[in-house]
């Protein structure tokens, strides 16, 4: 199918690379423009060259960046339909080894930024009387987790929090608000941020015999930012190749 954002906007914070760039692909595929936002100047402007759309340099983090791309969604594509806030950073530290600074910094980025982007984007949206607003979270926090994510936890399962009251509050703008909860997705955070050992066990650990890829989330996020979810709001979609599904470690007890 295509055609499915012909004509929308889309601001997608944290898409110079990784899952980002795959959803900023896969909108422009259903006919989107897309607005790239993100620290990495130069990935991020390779990307928007790429995919016909434009750059601005964000911090998601800081309040005058998030307002900035959404004044650039507005004034150099003439609206904004659909936000995605994709951007999240997941260092892995133990608990005892985590600074005040690294906590502070990891809830700063994944999800005052979450909430930064969703106030920036409100009184356009508002105005407009349609919006879609969908927010990378993760099956990590609100799910499960592992040794050395307990920042990265709390900020996700915060993520999860936040989308309930957002959706609550902006239901009468006839804006939807919703989550995408990763599994382990292959990109090049990960094989930055992550050792073989870890990525070869998480592999091990999915039902569906893979990792996922940034098109697996793209898909569900061009689910929730069309049409076809104009009725859901305030919830999340587990996007994991059932990984969170076994109860235990064997599960591959019927190979068949
Ligand atoms: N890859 C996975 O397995 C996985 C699983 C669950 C959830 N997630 C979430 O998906 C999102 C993307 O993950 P990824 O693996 O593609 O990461 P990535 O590191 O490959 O890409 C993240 C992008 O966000 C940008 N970014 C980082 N900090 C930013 C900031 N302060 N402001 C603006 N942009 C910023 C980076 O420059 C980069 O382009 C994150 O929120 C992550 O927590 C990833």
């Amino acid at each position: 199918m295509t055609g499915r954002l012909q004509d929308k906007v889309a601001l997608i914070i944290g898409a110079a690379r990784g899952i980002g760039e795959g959803i900023a692909e896969r909108f422009v595929e259903e006919g989107a423009r897309v607005v790239i936002a993100d620290t990495e100047v130069e990935a991020g402007c390779e990307t928007a060259k790429r995919l016909g759309g434009l750059f601005v340099e964000t911090d998601i983090s800081r309040m005058d960046h998030t307002e900035r791309a959404v004044r650039t969604a507005i004034d150099g594509c003439g609206g904004l339909g659909i936000l995605v806030q994709n951007a999240g950073i997941y260092p892995w530290t133990l608990i005892e080894k985590i600074s005040p600074e690294e906590w502070d910094k990891v809830l700063a980025v994944n999800l005052k930024g979450t909430f930064l982007a969703a106030r920036a984007a409100l009184p356009h949206m508002k105005a407009q009387r349609f919006g879609r607003m969908v927010f990378t979270s993760s099956i990590t926090g609100p799910r499960v987790t592992s040794p050395g994510h307990g920042h990265y936890s709390a900020s996700k399962a915060g993520i999860n929090g936040f989308i309930k009251s957002a959706a609550l509050e902006f239901s009468g703008y006839g804006i939807t608000v919703n989550g995408i909860e990763p599994g382990n997705i292959l990109t090049s955070g990960v094989k930055m941020h992550r050792s073989e050992a870890f990525i070869r066990s998480m592999e091990e650990a999915i039902p569906l015999g893979r990792l996922g890829s940034p098109r697996d989330v793209a898909n569900c996020a061009l689910f929730l930012a069309s049409d076809d979810a104009s009725y859901i709001t305030g919830t999340t979609i587990v996007v994991d190749g059932g990984q969170t599904l076994p109860e235990g470690a064997d599960f591959r007890i019927n190979p068949e």
